[in-house]
């Protein structure tokens, strides 16, 4: 049984994912606990199926690092297999990144690497593109600039909205982000090999 730590920022769809997936019997990994860089919204997901969570605010630190090294600390302290980024809006630091690399994985609104970033829905739309996409990737330094484990496309329609495509995109994102958990479960992908 593969176990997981979830990073989130925001509301935790595709966290939610992960732990209705949990859920079944079948499925070969477990959310063991999840963490935020603030008091997240997405925290109702964990505390509904009654995962512990943690909350590490890089505004109480005095810098980056020391915000990463109270942040790693706190996921150490739970020895998962695996370390999911899913809607984390913070960027890592590089000896954090070191620490937990490569068996450390980010879900991307867009197709890698078209539009990294923060905004890759807003990017995609204001780029005027037919088509965008979802990724899963495997976090290095850059930004969204890791080993891709899997993508799909996923079109843009017209009159899309962000939060549209964006709705639609993470459609997409949760069945890419649950596949690859069962594929990296399964050892029918090695992050190392990949990495
Ligand atoms: C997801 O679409 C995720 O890919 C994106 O934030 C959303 C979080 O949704 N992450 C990034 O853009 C990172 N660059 P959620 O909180 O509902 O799961």
């Amino acid at each position: 049984m593969l176990s997981l730590v979830v990073l989130i920022s925001g509301g935790g769809s595709n966290l939610r994912a992960l732990l209705e997936a949990s859920q079944d019997a079948e499925f070969p990994a477990r959310v063991i606990a999840v963490g935020a860089d603030r008091d997240a919204e997405g925290f109702e997901h964990a505390e509904e199926f009654g995962i512990p969570t943690f909350s590490v605010a890089l505004s109480a630190f005095a810098d980056r690092d020391a915000w990463g090294d109270a942040l790693l600390e706190q996921v150490r302290l739970w020895n998962a297999d695996l370390v999911v980024l899913s809607g984390f809006m913070k960027l890592l630091p590089p000896r954090v990144v070191a620490a937990l690399s490569p068996q450390l994985i980010n879900t991307h609104p867009a197709y890698l690497p078209e539009f990294p970033g923060a905004h890759g829905v807003r990017d995609a739309l204001a780029a005027g593109v037919s088509e965008t996409g979802a990724s899963v990737i495997i976090v290095d330094n850059g930004v969204d600039s890791g080993p891709i484990i899997s993508q799909q496309r996923v079109p843009v329609l017209p009159g899309d909205t962000e939060h549209d495509l964006h709705d639609r995109i993470k459609i997409v994102e949760r069945e890419l982000l649950l596949q690859a958990v069962l594929d990296i479960a399964n050892g029918h992908v090695d992050l190392k090999e990949l990495a």
